[in-house]
């Protein structure tokens, strides 16, 4: 029998390619260059799974793209706001993507970010890269104290309460959270977290905020002008769910005006472009998308993809289908 082909949009940890080639006709990506919309079209007209990623606009016009063979997208990554999964649907395309596998690193990167942004750390260091450091002194560098302080989560999935358990067990951190549906008793009673009923609540009272809510249409730039003059002037804003969840100019302002006292952003809106304006500002900590970036997660992930493919191409329910 032919083996499936499979076409993957970006180069993949080692391990995994290897275990693909081993598995399937396989075409992967050694430029590492992201896929144009045409050759997005071209793999869903030449593979039966099309393996994509973040950087991949899986939009209406790709996915409708007259003779399919793709019968599944196999997605690396556990956001799927890259994919128009109306259009998918309408397709009859399965998706899926990577849940569990990352959890705990995002959560590390955003509890990352918000300790850079409260201790001041893109500042420090940049004061010894340049040079300037011209040692110890009581006043240098005076950021907020973290442990004990209270973090606010919009959003309370996986994510947010990964960071929720290193925040409170960790750093004695007092819980808030915003959430659409009320999370299990058992989660809300360990972290001793308190559900607040709306973002305008949740706002004023937390010194740290930190986004965990899916990207799309719905949560785009929830967290406006208006919400950001809500918060403490005290008080960080923390991003490592998706870029257009922030309004960046609104973002911009208040912290160039001091309506709050720091960020840290793992995510832009329109990345990897990013407005020049956050780079000239001291108060905002700046990562490149690294949520998931450990060697151990990101194998995790390629691994929960190739368990997808294969449950589909066996006849079975992929585990992480979403659509
Ligand atoms: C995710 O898994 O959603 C990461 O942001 C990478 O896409």
């Amino acid at each position: 029998m032919n083996k499936p082909k499979v076409i993957v949009t970006r180069r993949w940890p080692a391990e995994v390619e290897a275990q693909l080639q081993a598995l399937y006709d396989v075409q992967l990506n050694e430029s590492d260059i992201p896929f144009t919309a045409d050759q997005l079209k071209l793999a869903l007209q030449t593979a039966d799974a099309v393996l994509p990623t973040v950087t991949d606009a899986l939009t209406a016009d790709v996915l409708n793209v007259a003779d399919k063979r793709a019968k599944i997208i196999g997605n690396f990554g556990v956001g799927y706001n890259n994919i128009d999964v109306a259009a998918a649907k309408a397709q009859g395309l399965v998706v899926t993507n990577t849940p569990h596998v990352l959890t705990d690193c995002t959560a590390d990167i955003a509890m990352l970010l918000l300790l850079m942004s409260a201790r001041r750390a893109p500042e420090g260091e940049r004061l010894i890269l340049d040079r300037q450091w011209t040692g110890w002194k009581p006043t240098q560098l005076i950021g907020q104290k973290v442990t004990g302080k209270t973090l606010g989560l919009i959003g309370f999935g996986r994510i947010a309460q990964a960071m929720a358990r290193k925040a409170h067990h960790g750093f004695g951190m007092k819980i808030l959270f915003f959430a659409p549906s009320q999370p299990a008793h058992a989660i809300v009673d360990e972290l001793q977290a308190t559900r607040c009923a709306t973002v305008e609540e949740l706002l004023p009272l937390a010194d740290f905020v930190s986004l965990h809510c899916p990207g799309g249409a719905e949560t785009r730039h929830l967290i406006n002008e208006q919400r950001l003059k809500l918060m403490r002037p005290t008080a960080h804003l923390i991003n490592t769910a998706r870029g257009d969840v922030v309004d960046s100019k609104a973002l911009i302002k208040a912290l160039q005006a001091g309506w709050i006292k720091g960020a840290g952003l793992d995510v832009f809106e329109g990345e990897p472009n990013i407005d020049p304006d956050f780079l000239s500002l001291d108060n905002v900590a700046l990562l490149p998308h690294l949520g998931s970036a450990t060697e151990e997660t990101r194998v995790a992930m390629g691994n929960r993809v190739l368990a997808n493919i294969a449950a589909f191409f066996a006849g079975l329910e992929p585990e992480d289908r979403v659509a």
